[in-house]
């Protein structure tokens, strides 16, 4: 067979491979009308193909290829698509027209098409070189939006980073958090906890330094106040209402001025009655 022969066969699987077999082609977004509603997106192939004569193929747009997302046993990871994004278009062996209109179970196509231009899958996160993800070179890294959660390298500190620019929400129905060592809370204005029933406790002592510690509410003491094993308040207190030591009103008691030593002007009154 002579050269020409060779090439002219060649050219021919080529012609047939390009107008009938379609494998994997990058791709951009350019239509998203039917993406909330049914996962898929109008798009357009983003390489040309060069004849031998020097005609460029410019593949047609593709309207409604479904979008692939890693999913499994009722998890998903999804997010959304937006016009101008790049993706990688896989063809299917087989029409996959009657499959994407059920819910997935197995099908048998009316149309008998292979690895046909029309059955396509876009695949998101298809990035040139220069127009990347900009992936961490060592962290696990899901962001978004000025949001971010971050699964850290031992070279960059290790652990998990969850930080956003706006706010943190956390719905659920019982929350734990235990550390092996400390636990920090700092905020830039208030801090608040809100339930039912408070309770603290810790083993040796808490410690508020406040300006200004108000309770709104009775005050129930078991052991003393202040410093000391009895207890003792440094700088004085001042009560609006009476006080009452065991049993005697600071506000209403009397005093026995008949006692001797008041009377002879040489001794105190008796206890307060
Ligand atoms: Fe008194």
């Amino acid at each position: 067979m002579s050269e020409t022969s060779k090439d002219a066969i060649r050219f021919n699987i080529q012609d047939f491979l390009t107008e009938n077999v379609s494998t994997i082609i990058p791709a951009k977004v350019i239509g998203i009308s039917d993406f909330e509603k049914h996962q898929r997106v109008n798009v357009e192939p983003s390489i040309n193909y060069t004849y031998p004569d020097g005609t460029i193929l410019v593949l047609p747009p593709l309207d409604n290829v479904p979008i692939q997302y890693p999913s499994g046993g009722g998890g998903s990871i999804t997010f959304p698509i937006a016009v101008g994004d790049m993706v990688s278009l896989h063809f299917s062996m087989y029409s996959m027209k009657e499959w994407l209109e059920g819910i997935g179970d197995q099908v048998t196509p009316m149309d008998a098409r292979m690895f046909s231009f029309t059955d396509a899958i876009a695949i998101a996160g298809m990035n040139t070189y220069e127009n990347n993800a900009s992936p961490d070179p060592k962290d696990v890294e899901v962001k978004f939006n000025g949001s971010s959660f971050k699964l850290k390298s031992d070279d960059n500190g290790k652990g998990v980073e969850l930080t956003t620019d706006a706010n943190l929400t956390i719905n659920c129905v019982n929350a734990n958090v235990n550390t092996t060592n400390s636990a920090n809370i700092v905020a830039g204005q208030e801090a608040k906890v809100t339930a039912p029933i408070l309770t603290l406790d810790s083993i040796t002592s808490i410690t508020a330094t406040t300006p200004i510690f108000t309770i709104n509410g009775n005050l129930v003491v078991s052991g003393g106040i202040g410093g000391g094993g009895s207890g003792q308040v440094s700088t004085g207190a001042n009560f609006v209402g009476d006080v009452t030591a065991d049993g005697t009103s600071l506000k209403t008691h009397t005093h026995n001025y008949s006692i001797p030593e008041h009377i002879a002007s040489t001794g105190p009154t008796g206890q307060p009655n």
